[in-house]
């Protein structure tokens, strides 16, 4: 039986045409079954409640995020073992990366995942560890990046940067867009008027982040970011649970 199966399958082996269209067959269906399906569903991620874009400074964070590297080191994506989810918190959902362009899930963890950092350390704390990583975790191999606190926050446009953002399906509205380079002082002035922001931005965090008011530096939008990190979702809710009953039974 064995040995009549090899036969036959010695005769494919020796005549390359048959064996490249037999080839080209499999490689058809399987492409079929597995792309075609995705042209049918609406979406490949399920909406959670709380997801909502990033705001104008913490968008600023990010770019710096990017500019530094800190991705090299950092993952953003906990996955659904006990390992992790005991050290980094809930696992991450597929949502809650759907506005990041390009997604910061990283493939090297040098330093701990960040997905769920934001509200885990002060601001004090962040501040003190970005300047010298040495000061708060003695044995961190971490690099300093004290010029942070020292250079005024340049974000250029914020208005062209959440409309291009738009353009690739981050839902900001045109108030988002239009109040872009307003949005982005606010959120790190304390004496500014936030009710605003804080509607169109929930659970947007509006304060000074680097200890200095006085200067809107590129610290303010750093922390802000790492601060949000995580904090959108509430998966532990039951419109969050739903999602994950149906992510688990896929
Ligand atoms: C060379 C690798 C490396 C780079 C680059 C790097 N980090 Fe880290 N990071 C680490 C290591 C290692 C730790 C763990 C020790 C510590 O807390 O300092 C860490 C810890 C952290 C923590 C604390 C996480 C926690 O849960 O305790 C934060 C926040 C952080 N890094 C942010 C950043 C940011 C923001 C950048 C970019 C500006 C960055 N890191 C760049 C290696 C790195």
């Amino acid at each position: 039986m064995a040995l009549s199966f090899l036969e036959r399958h010695k005769k494919i082996e020796r005549n390359v045409t048959l064996l490249g269209a037999l080839a080209f067959a499999a490689v058809t269906v399987g492409g079929i079954v597995e792309i075609a399906p995705l042209f049918w569903i609406d979406n490949t991620i399920e909406k959670v409640q709380g997801m909502r874009p990033f705001t104008p400074l913490e968008t600023a964070g990010r770019d710096i995020y990017i500019r530094e590297g800190c991705y090299v080191c950092h993952s953003q994506m906990i996955r659904p073992f006990r390992d992790e989810t005991e050290r980094y918190g809930h696992y991450s959902l597929a949502a809650e990366s759907m506005y990041d362009h390009p997604f910061q899930w990283g493939s090297k963890r040098t330093g701990p995942d960040l997905a769920r950092v934001g509200g885990k350390y002060s601001d004090e704390w962040h501040v003190q560890h970005l300047k010298d990583p040495r000061a708060v975790v003695p044995e961190s191999i971490m690099p300093a990046y004290p010029f942070l606190a020292e250079r005024d926050l340049k974000a250029g446009d914020m208005t062209a940067e959440l409309r291009t953002l738009y353009q690739v399906g981050v839902p900001y509205s045109k108030d988002d867009i239009a109040k872009g380079n307003d949005d982005l002082k606010a959120q790190a002035d304390p004496e500014a008027a936030t009710a605003d922001l804080k509607k169109r931005y929930p659970k947007a965090q509006a304060r000074d982040f680097d200890g200095n008011p006085k200067r809107l530096t590129e610290m303010d939008a750093l922390v802000a970011y790492l601060q949000v990190l995580g904090t959108l979702v509430d998966v532990n809710a039951p419109a969050a649970q739903e999602v994950l009953v149906k992510e688990k039974g896929r």
